[in-house]
């Protein structure tokens, strides 16, 4: 048995941009199983002013180092949510999550980092981003940006080159549905594209047909479907299928990699599965409410419970949370997110008369954690360090900030999670501290329980109490060129070759 004994001085030192002299701290993490997305091991993880510093079998400190003892847990990276909407002005309202209470809520469920999607400012991409800066003052956890395109121009074209360059964005998402707010059409998408395979920045879509669905929205208003169950017999699977489909092409054609954003279905599984197997670098992203919810919620006979389950995509049957499962542990779809989108009972009744009016969107920030724990790794479909990957490494590959995020190795950046695998949780709107006042996961119970989450080598969460102070999250800029450019440029060179020159035609005799 190899046992390495690390004796750490006490005035280790180390160089490190991130240093705070006010929030240094020194964690030793004892007796837990270190699970990463390739590896897990016993071992015991030093921490000092933020970073990880030593994983090692046994590590003995001093007296001035804080101890959690970790035996019979696996300590993790934190989460990273790809996929969130704090502060978000969406449908004649705004969501009641803004950037402190979101990320409170999310740094209680085990998430530690979350990358939300700035808006654009009536068209200003400088603007928008602007104002999203301002509204993420107040974080307290990491956070990284996306930014969304809903209208086409040189300023447009020129802005997405400063946000790649200077900003730090490197994701770019398109809306296909929204019509007549932000949906665009398949000749910004190309245009779009090839803009994000110039830049190195990752394609992103909202995959739904909006012209279909805006005529199935009348169509249900005619015949007299105003209730929650009309928005999903407005959009049927049938209509993400089919968008899926059509940016899967146009990605193809264009020849960049894609982002699927909120895969809700078998349609656009399906559509991805097939791309992916012909060689295709397609990323599915399914969230949480698609994995373990169905539809039949917005049947229920009570408005404000049916409500809060309106989201677009819609949740589908039952049968498609049980494919994206299977889809999530055989490498179709590589990471979850959840579309956080936060919207109180008050705000979903704007819809009271009419289906369309209902702010869209769930809650999941605080809860994706647990339930991927539950759903996937006690049902046995996927293993510990499969878990790590799904909800905190491949979404620190895709945005190009791996390793300093998704891992636990020396350099890294502690924000670490200890589950219990013994322990159990139960989702409540009670005590759960998103501000929403209602959760679409209410009365849900599950194996495993994250009991302590360290961000930036601080301890958040503890004894199920959280200690948070706005500002002491940072913006993480997010490099273009991720390994999913990795040979594009010899695949475009491969394909320029395979032109051959024009046939010359001799002029026909007369
Ligand atoms: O219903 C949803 N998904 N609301 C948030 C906006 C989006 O489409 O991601
Ligand atoms: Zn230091
Ligand atoms: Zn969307
Ligand atoms: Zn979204």
């Amino acid at each position: 048995i190899l046992s390495l004994t690390l004796i750490l001085p006490s005035s280790f030192s180390h160089s490190n941009q991130f240093c705070d002299a006010a929030t240094s701290s020194k964690l030793l993490i004892k007796g837990g199983t270190v699970v990463n997305a390739h590896h897990q091991q016993l071992a015991d993880v030093y921490v000092e002013d933020g970073i990880i510093i030593a994983i090692n079998p046994t590590i003995t400190v001093g007296d001035e180092v804080t101890v959690i003892d970790a035996t019979g847990k696996f300590v993790m990276p934190g989460g990273i949510d790809p996929h969130t909407h704090l502060e978000f002005e969406f449908m004649n309202t705004e969501t009641v999550d803004d950037f402190f209470s979101g990320q409170a809520a999310a740094l209680a469920g085990g998430t530690t980092m979350h990358i939300d999607f700035v808006i654009p400012h009536k068209g200003s991409l400088t603007a928008g981003f602007e104002a999203y800066e301002k509204k993420a003052k107040k974080s307290c956890m990491d956070y990284g940006f996306h930014m969304a395109i809903t209208k086409w121009d040189e300023t447009v074209s020129r802005e997405m080159e400063l946000m790649v360059k200077e900003k730090g964005i490197n994701s770019f998402k398109f809306f296909m549905a929204y019509k007549g707010a932000l949906m665009i059409n398949d000749e910004l998408l190309l245009e779009g594209f090839k803009k994000c395979k110039s830049l190195g920045a990752l394609a992103m879509v909202h995959a739904e047909n909006g012209d279909a669905v805006f005529e199935g929205q009348k169509k249900m208003i005619e015949l007299g479907i105003t209730g929650p169950e009309g928005h999903a017999l407005s959009r049927p699977a049938v209509l993400e299928g089919e968008a899926t489909a059509r940016a899967i092409h146009l990605a193809d054609f264009v020849n960049t990699p894609l982002y699927v954003v909120h895969v809700m279905s078998i349609d656009a599984m399906e559509e991805i599965a097939k791309a992916r197997k012909s060689g295709q670098r397609i990323i599915g992203e399914p969230v949480a409410s698609g994995l373990v919810l169905d539809e039949s919620w917005l049947w229920h006979p009570d408005f404000e419970t049916a409500a809060k389950y309106v989201m677009s995509p819609p949740i589908r049957k039952r049968g498609h949370d049980k494919a994206l499962q299977a889809a999530l542990s055989t490498g179709v779809l590589q990471l979850v997110g959840t579309d956080h989108c936060a919207f109180n009972s008050t705000q979903k009744a704007l819809g009271i008369d009419d289906f369309r009016k209902i702010p869209n969107g769930v809650n999941g920030i605080e809860e994706r954690m647990h339930l991927v724990w539950d759903t996937m790794v006690e049902s046995g479909q996927i293993s510990v360090p499969d878990y790590v990957r799904l909800t905190s490494t491949e979404c620190a590959r895709i945005f190009n900030i791996y390793p300093r995020k998704g891992a636990i190795l020396p350099g890294s950046d502690a924000d670490i999670i200890i589950l219990n695998p013994n322990s159990s949780f139960e989702i409540t709107a009670k005590s759960h501290h998103s501000r929403l006042d209602t959760n679409v996961y209410e009365g849900r119970r599950g194996k495993g329980k994250i009991e302590v989450t360290i961000a930036g080598g601080r301890v958040v969460w503890e004894n199920n109490e959280l200690k948070v102070s706005p500002g002491t999250g940072r913006y993480i800029k997010m490099p273009p060129f991720s390994y999913l450019f990795d040979g594009m440029d010899k695949r475009d060179a491969f394909y320029l070759n395979s032109l051959q020159a024009p046939v010359k035609r001799a002029k026909s005799s007369t």
